[in-house]
C-alpha cells in the first residue's frame, strides 16, 4: 500500500520498558523505513515523532505526559507539521482516553496495533484529525513486518507474545494480552535468516518463555526449541523472561547440552516469602525456588543468575523482606533488578490496604541493594585472573580509547582497543579479554586474541 504522506518524512522514536517494546520500535522503524521516511537522531529534526510506551510501574507512566508536552516547544517539524504518536502499553491500557490530557497527540496505535502504525500516520497529516486503534487482539501481523535493527551482530527474537500468569502486582497481562506462541519452525527460520545476515547472539523474548509451545499443535516445548535454535549455527543464545514455575528439568538440560546457549540464567524471584508469594500469585514457595536453584547450579555450574525483586509489596512485613534478603544470600546473584512496588490500578494487589510507612520501604530497599552488590561482586570475583570472551558493543562512553562489550555471563567486559584497530573494526567481533580487575558492575583486562 502506498502512503502518499509518509514519503521523505523523517521519524524519532523513544522507547520506555521492557525489551518487548525495544523490539516492537525496531518493527515500527523497519515499517516507516519502508514508506520512505528517515530515522533521524532527535525529535526535533523529525516530522513524526513516537512514544513506545511503558505502564509497568507508575514512574514509568508519568513520564510520557512531560515528554508529550515537551513536544510543544519543539521548533517547527523540517515539513512544516509534526505528528504526534503514542503507541505501546499505556497506548494499549488508555486508548482514545490518553486525548484528555494529552492535547497534542495525533495517533494512538495499541500494543497488538503496530502493523497499522503506517496508515494512522498517513492518515493524520492527511486529515489532521486524531486516529486511535488499539482494538487488535493479537500481534501477530507484526511478526511479518519489515525489521530495522539498530545492531547487525545482535537482534531480539520474540518467541511469544502475552502472558497468563496474572501476578497480583503486574499490569502487563491486561496490557500485553494472552500468551501466544510462534509457530516453531517460523522461530528457527528467522534465528537462520539472521546468522546469514552475520547476527552472532540472539535473545529469545517472552514474558514467560517457559511456557513457549503450549499453545501450539504437537505442544513444541521450550527445550525443544533452544535445541533446534542452537543448530542454527548462532553463537550465543540468551533468553528472558523465565518464570521458576515453569521451568523444567529438561530445559536445565538443554541448557547445559546445548554449548550456543549462555551460562546465563535471569529467574525473577520477586520475594522471599512464602507468605508474600502467595499474596503475588507466583505458584511457587521460598524452598521451591531454591531447590530449582540448586538443580540448576548442579548441572551448569558457574552459571550466571540475575532476577527481578519488588521490595515493599502491600503488607510486606520486617521479617518477610528478611526472607528476601536471605534468599538473595544464599543464591548469591550475579546481578539484580531491585524494583519498589507500584501499586497498578486494575491489579488484585492494588485491592490491599498498606500503611506500611515510605521511609521503611525505602531503607529495605537499600539494604537489598548492598547485598546484591556484595554478591554481584562476588560473582566477579571468580573470574578474576582468567579469559573471558567478550563480544564487543562499543566504545567506552567515559573512555573511547577502552572497548566495552559482553561476556557469555553477560557480564559487561572493559579492555583497552588494541594497537593498530579502530572501534568500528571491533564492533560486532568477539576477541579474549584476560581479567586482572573485577569490580561490581564489570571486568576489566587487556585483549589477548586476534579479533574473530
Ligand atoms: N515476565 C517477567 C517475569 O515474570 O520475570 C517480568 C516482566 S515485568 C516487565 C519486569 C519486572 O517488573 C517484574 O519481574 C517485576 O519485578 C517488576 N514489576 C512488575 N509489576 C510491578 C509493580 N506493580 N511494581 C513494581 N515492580 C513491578
Ligand atoms: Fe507480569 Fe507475572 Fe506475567 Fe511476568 S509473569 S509479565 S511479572 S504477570
Ligand atoms: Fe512495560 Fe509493557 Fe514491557 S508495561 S515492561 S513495556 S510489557
Amino acid at each position: 500500500m502506498q502512503f502518499t504522506h509518509l514519503h521523505g518524512k523523517t521519524y524519532f522514536i523513544r522507547t520506555f520498558g521492557c525489551q518487548m517494546n525495544m523490539h516492537d520500535s525496531e518493527r515500527v522503524s523497519g515499517l516507516l523505513d519502508s514508506c520512505g521516511c528517515l530515522e533521524v537522531a532527535g525529535p526535533e529534526d523529525a516530522d513524526i515523532v513516537i512514544f513506545m510506551t511503558c505502564c509497568v510501574r507508575e514512574a514509568a507512566d508519568t513520564r510520557l505526559y512531560g515528554q508529550c508536552s515537551s513536544c510543544k516547544s519543539l521548533p517547527p517539524a523540517p515539513s512544516g507539521r509534526r505528528v504526534v504518536a503514542v503507541g505501546g502499553c499505556i497506548a494499549q491500557r488508555d486508548g482514545s482516553g490518553l486525548l484528555t490530557n494529552l492535547d497534542n497527540v495525533d495517533v494512538i496505535f495499541g500494543t497488538h496495533s503496530i502493523a497499522h502504525v503506517a496508515e494512522l500516520i498517513d492518515a493524520a497529516f492527511d486529515d489532521g484529525e486524531h486516529h486511535v486503534r488499539c482494538e487488535e487482539t493479537d500481534s501477530e501481523a507484526a511478526t511479518t513486518m519489515p525489521w530495522h535493527r539498530a545492531e547487525q551482530y545482535r537482534a531480539w527474537v520474540p518467541i511469544m507474545t502475552g502472558c497468563n500468569n496474572f501476578c497480583s502486582y503486574c499490569i502487563v497481562p491486561y496490557v500485553r494480552g494472552r500468551e501466544k506462541s510462534r509457530a516453531f519452525e517460523e522461530i528457527v527460520d528467522e534465528v537462520t535468516g539472521l546468522v546469514r545476515t552475520g547476527v552472532r547472539e540472539i535473545t529469545l523474548l517472552g514474558q514467560n518463555v517457559n511456557s513457549y509451545g503450549r499453545d501450539l499443535f504437537g505442544s513444541p516445548r521450550f527445550a525443544d526449541l533452544l535445541r533446534a535454535v542452537g543448530e542454527t549455527g548462532i553463537e550465543r543464545i540468551f533468553f528472558t523472561s523465565s518464570h521458576p514455575k515453569d521451568l523444567l528439568p529438561e530445559t536445565i538440560d538443554a541448557m547445559a547440552d546445548v554449548p550456543a546457549v549462555m551460562p546465563q540464567l535471569h529467574l525473577a524471584v520477586q520475594s522471599g516469602s512464602s507468605r508474600i508469594l502467595k499474596l503475588m500469585n507466583r505458584k511457587y514457595t521460598r524452598e521451591q525456588y531454591l531447590d530449582l536453584i540448586d538443580r540448576i547450579r548442579d548441572r551448569i555450574p558457574g552459571i550466571a543468575l540475575s532476577t527481578d525483586i519488588i521490595v515493599g509489596f502491600p503488607g510486606e512485613t520486617e521479617e518477610d523482606f528478611e526472607q528476601t534478603l536471605s534468599l538473595a544470600e544464599r543464591v548469591g546473584y550475579a546481578q539484580a533488578f531491585t524494583f519498589i512496588y507500584s501499586k497498578r490500578a486494575g491489579t488484585p494487589a492494588a485491592e490491599i490496604v498498606d500503611d506500611t510507612p515510605r521511609e521503611v520501604i525505602l531503607d529495605r530497599f537499600n539494604r537489598l541493594v548492598h547485598v546484591i552488590e556484595d554478591s554481584a561482586y562476588a560473582f566477579n570475583q571468580h573470574d578474576l585472573h582468567t579469559t573471558v570472551s567478550v563480544l564487543v558493543e562499543g566504545s567506552s562512553k567515559k573512555d573511547p580509547s577502552m572497548l566495552l562489550g559482553k561476556s557469555p555471563k553477560n557480564q559487561t567486559v572493559h579492555a583497552p582497543i588494541p594497537d593498530g584497530y579502530s572501534i568500528d573494526a571491533l564492533i560486532g567481533k568477539i576477541v579474549d579479554v584476560s581479567v586482572d580487575r573485577a569490580r561490581t558492575w564489570y571486568l576489566s583486562g587487556d585483549v589477548v586474541s586476534d579479533p574473530r
